[in-house]
């Protein structure tokens, strides 16, 4: 049976029944990572999100320099019964990594060290704590890339991003995380270090246990190695916008673009109107129309030929003006034109931020409904806020953002419930890539069967029986 609709998140929370930290924990701590590495003090980096809506306290964070170090932490926490909230580079969107009462901060960052391309196969297998701007650059040498790329991408960490389920703006070519995750190592709740799947393309003797770890938000243990497929490193790298007046025409282009464009479609990204005019607000960026337009779509391929992909990219951006589907076009002619256009995309959301209080929302909806819960919020809202959508469209993937002068109590309180019976009610998801944290709990079994919500909860109970790991979040405990 699947869980109803919702009409309020009234869920109040009260800390479990975990250990408090003693000064002989503290000294066990120092002993296994050195004390430099036990942090007590100034620590709001890490007890804040990146948002800074969600602020939590702890009173410390243990940073590990090794999977063995990891492993004799979570045995000691296990057996104390210790919380513990694992934390990689802070750029997530939901509060997963960020402590709600006391938990213990475990931050991933120092396990950094290992790197290692198998060029022949494309396999890599790397530290959990590198960044993954850091990855790619050391690929590039090599003529590899990281099929995922997003706009933290200077900050996040590959465990994270496995760990959050990171989609981003290469998915449409790339595919998810799931097509290139091969395997990882995994420090379970009791400090158990296990090893799951391998380094094979191909490999169906088993369950793919390394998949359980996608999205999984710490709840399983803490990611410390990745393997994973990588992609050669295209050699042109293409991109256009256009400007679109209504978003009907918005999924003409899109399938146009796939038929057109086929193999080298890389991403296909909306901006609307509102959120264009967001960021020229905010931000000392200049949109590339001289006139306003209500949509704007950045059009990127990647593929092996540039006169090759030129020459369709171009015959697009023809016909998409020929059949008045779009009112401009513009191709990026140097790498300065094309960072401008990522630019208007990758920073909507420090505009939107910047615009006042948020309330963000990252839906997935089956395209025909895509921009419909943006008009319908608009609709419900009215003066009341201002309403944003930027997102993945060729993914069907929506980011919703709301913003007030300031916190709004009464808002807060209808807004998620209503963008979230929406979304389930138009067969959408409330959750397309940033995962459930602390922001969604309340709305976490939505569109769930209880047998799936029971089968999670087994799963949990084997990989950290004493549930410890990053408790009050994405899976319900037994309580
Ligand atoms: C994006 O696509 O820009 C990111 O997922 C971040 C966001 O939605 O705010
Ligand atoms: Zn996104």
């Amino acid at each position: 049976m699947r869980s109803s609709l919702i009409r309020s998140a009234t869920t109040s929370l009260t800390r479990g029944n975990f250990a408090k930290i003693s000064s002989s924990d503290l000294s066990f701590f120092e002993r296994t990572v050195g004390s430099s590495y036990v942090k007590t003090k100034d620590i709001d980096n890490y007890t804040c999100d990146w948002t800074k809506q969600m602020k939590g306290s702890s009173k410390c964070v243990l940073i590990p320099s090794s999977t063995e170090e990891t492993s004799t932490i979570l045995k000691y926490c296990a057996e104390k019964r210790i919380a513990v909230v694992v934390q990689a580079g802070n750029t997530g969107l939901v509060g997963g990594a960020t402590p709600l009462f006391d938990e213990i901060i475990l931050s991933t960052s120092r396990i950094n060290n290992n790197f290692h391309l198998e060029e022949s196969s494309g396999v890599l297998t790397l530290d959990a704590g590198i960044i993954l701007a850091d990855a790619d650059y050391l690929l590039a040498e090599k003529g590899f890339m990281m099929p995922l790329d997003l706009g933290a991408k200077g900050s996040c960490q590959i465990g994270g991003c496995i760990a959050a389920g990171a989609g981003g703006i290469r998915l449409l070519r790339y595919g998810s995380l799931h097509s290139h995750l091969l395997g990882c190592t995994l420090v379970d709740g009791k400090g158990t270090i296990i090893k799951l799947g391998g380094s094979l393309r191909k490999d169906n003797t088993s369950l793919h246990t390394a998949h359980l770890t996608i999205g999984s938000e710490g709840q399983l243990g803490v990611i410390t190695s990745v393997t994973m497929g990588v992609v050669p490193r295209p050699i042109s790298i293409l991109c256009a916008m256009l400007a679109v007046s209504s978003y009907s025409h918005c999924l003409r282009l899109l399938s146009l673009a796939r038929s057109k464009l086929g193999e080298i479609l890389s991403s296909f990204e909306l901006i609307d109107g509102e959120t264009m005019k967001c960021v020229e607000r905010h931000l000392p960026i200049k949109n590339i129309f001289n006139e306003p337009h209500d949509f704007y779509l950045l059009i990127e391929t990647h593929g092996s030929n540039g006169d090759h992909d030129g020459e369709k990219l171009n015959e697009f951006v023809e016909e998409a003006l020929g059949a008045e589907l779009a009112e401009d076009g513009v191709a990026a002619h140097s790498e300065n034109e094309r960072t401008h256009m990522w630019r208007l995309r990758e920073e909507s959301p420090i505009a939107a931020a910047k615009d006042g209080y948020i309330y963000k929302f990252d839906v997935s909806l089956p395209l025909e409904h895509f921009y419909r819960l943006t008009e319908e919020t608009r609709k419900k809202l009215g003066t009341r806020a201002r309403v944003y959508c930027y997102g993945h469209l060729g993914d069907g993937n929506s980011h919703l953002n709301v913003t007030t002068d300031g916190e709004d109590e009464e808002l807060k309180k209808e807004l998620s419930p209503f963008v979230y019976n929406w979304v389930v009610s138009h067969g959408g998801s409330i959750s397309a890539e940033h995962g459930i944290g602390q922001l969604k709990r309340d709305y976490r079994s939505l569109g769930k069967s209880e047998e799936e919500i029971s089968l999670i909860r087994s799963l949990k109970g084997v990989f950290d029986p004493h549930r410890i790991l990053c408790p009050y979040k994405m899976i319900p405990s037994q309580e």
